[in-house]
């Protein structure tokens, strides 16, 4: 059996409500995850919820309920976010499920079996008030700010992961892959970061400050350090330690943001997995952030519009298009309402809509519905054909390599292309004629364009995957399952009956 592409993505804290990068790191995911269902792999997509830690704890503490209860509060509000997003995830994955503290205690006890982890007094500045260590670059004017409340020096003995020891290892192996960090100047960013002495992992937290993780196998009186556990997720999600484990693992591509690539993705699980005896994974995809005048957009409220409320009211498919087409993967993009609002008219209502409403009204008013056959073939319709052939190269590999973006530069172009034929073709004036080679034309015209919408509409399946299948429904087709048998041009709608034209996207 061919292996599945096994996609994951960050697993988001379970610390407040979901915001636009949430989303937008789901949405990226699962329109890659369909690019590949479409290129014909198998696949495997899951995401999920990372839940221990201190302000985990704290956030139910302030509530005054249990870590666990807001956690299950939280994850419904993440996965109904997931629906409504038209998420394809296979799976989702909760830090606190059994199978995942599970796999978490077995690779701690078989490191510390084999002396990857050692118990070593740890010296450090240590804030009471926010309950965490401190370092000299903390200070402010050499004092330590208000906030962290009173600061003193304390020593405390914890479980250290040694990652030191494979730093050689780990900037020679990212030095020799070529494609193992995208985009590539990431690469360069998180060698930089090696070129500092690495120290050795703190992997444990005392119980007596942090009960609210997954306590260490080999001492109880210790959880497990939030990182640590939550970048297991990922093997405990393929299955770590079951017979399908091998099927899945190492994971095709980790899709997360670039705070979070070094050091965690980049350093930390390289050599965790090193360590473990475990394949690493194929490829990390860094994306950049959703700006909102210059801040790191993190909040659901705040903003002067929630982006997420365009969600029910532009709809979804529109939603997805947006984030898709503004984005250059891996750079940072600004959020604007105008610009939305302006790709909403434009793209989707002049461009798209406009052409699927036009479209199933001439079929219907000049054809009585039926798909006409084509009987031409002059420089016009040429001219059409060659326009798809150039989208369709130029999509696929714009999509193949996550620029998606430009691929829908591509898929907008052609369908442009459609509407200005229709332009230059003028049906509704060979409507009116008597000639029989006006007739020839009309229908000429209306079973080219019913066969270049259909291929459009293929191609944007996966960044549209709710208006991909009202229009296939028209045409009277089923979803699309894969593209090399669906996007040829062969005018196999020929003598088909088209459902009632509709309105995609509509204006208020
Ligand atoms: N829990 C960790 C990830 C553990 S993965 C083993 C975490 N969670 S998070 O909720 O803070 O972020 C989840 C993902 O959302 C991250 O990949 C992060 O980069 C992404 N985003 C959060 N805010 C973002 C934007 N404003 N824009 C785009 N994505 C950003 O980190």
């Amino acid at each position: 059996m061919k292996k599945a592409f096994y996609l994951t993505t960050a697993i988001d804290y379970a610390n407040g409500s979901p915001h636009l990068g949430h989303a937008y790191e789901k949405i990226l995911a699962d329109v890659i995850i369909r690019t590949k269902k479409l290129n014909g792999m198998p696949t495997h997509f899951v995401t999920g919820l990372d839940e221990h830690g201190q302000k985990v704890q704290q956030g139910a503490d302030k509530e005054g309920i249990l870590p666990k209860e807001r956690c299950d509060r939280i994850a419904q509000e993440f996965k109904n976010l997931l629906v409504t997003l038209n998420i394809s995830n296979d799976d989702y994955i909760r830090t606190t499920e059994p199978r995942h503290k599970n796999v978490v205690s077995s690779l701690l006890q078989d490191l510390f079996n084999r002396g990857e982890i050692y118990q070593a007094e740890y010296k450090g500045f240590y804030s009471t008030r926010a309950e965490q260590f401190l370092q000299e670059k903390d200070k402010v004017n050499g004092k330590w700010p208000e906030i962290y409340g009173d600061v003193t020096e304390i020593t405390e003995s914890n479980y250290f992961f040694k990652l030191s020891k494979y730093q050689d290892w780990l900037i020679k192996f990212l030095e020799e892959s070529d494609d193992f960090i995208v985009p590539s100047f990431r690469k360069n960013q998180v060698i930089e970061f090696l070129r500092e002495p690495l120290n050795d992992l703190c992997i444990s937290r005392p119980k007596e400050r942090l009960a609210w993780g997954i306590p260490l196998p080999f001492d109880k009186n210790y959880v497990t350090y939030v990182w640590f556990d939550a970048l297991v997720n990922y093997v405990t999600a393929a299955g770590y330690g079951n017979e399908e484990f091998k099927d899945l693992w190492p994971a095709d591509l980790h899709v997360i943001g670039k705070d979070i690539l070094a050091p965690p993705h980049a350093v930390y699980w390289p050599i965790m997995l090193k360590a473990s005896n475990l394949p690493l994974p194929k490829q990390i995809l860094a994306h950049g952030w959703w700006m909102s005048s210059g801040e790191k957009m993190s909040k659901s409220t705040g903003e002067v519009v929630d982006p997420l409320s365009l969600v029910e009211q532009r709809g979804v498919d529109a939603f997805r298009y947006f984030v898709m087409r503004e984005m250059t993967v891996g750079q940072d993009a600004d959020f604007s309402l105008e610009r939305f609002e302006s790709r909403y008219k434009t793209d989707l209502g002049n461009d798209l809509g406009n052409l699927v409403s036009r479209l199933f009204h001439m079929t219907a008013t000049y054809e009585k519905g039926v798909v006409p056959k084509v009987e031409l073939n002059e420089e016009f319709e040429q001219k059409i054909k060659t326009n798809f052939e150039a989208a369709k190269e130029k999509a696929l590999e714009h999509f193949n390599a996550f620029q998606f973006n430009q691929g829908l530069e591509q898929i907008f172009i052609f369908i442009r292309s459609i509407n200005k034929y229709a332009d230059e073709r003028t049906p509704w004036k060979l409507a009116k004629s008597d000639l029989s080679e006006d007739r020839q034309k009309l229908k000429t015209c209306l079973g080219v364009m019913v066969e270049s919408l259909r291929l459009a509409i293929q191609m944007i399946a996966p960044v549209m995957p709710g208006v991909h299948e009202k229009v296939n429904q028209l045409f009277g087709l089923p979803a699309c399952e894969n593209w090399k048998t669906a996007l040829e041009w062969d005018f196999r709608l020929e003598g088909k009956t088209l459902g009632e034209k509709i309105i995609l996207f509509p204006r208020d």
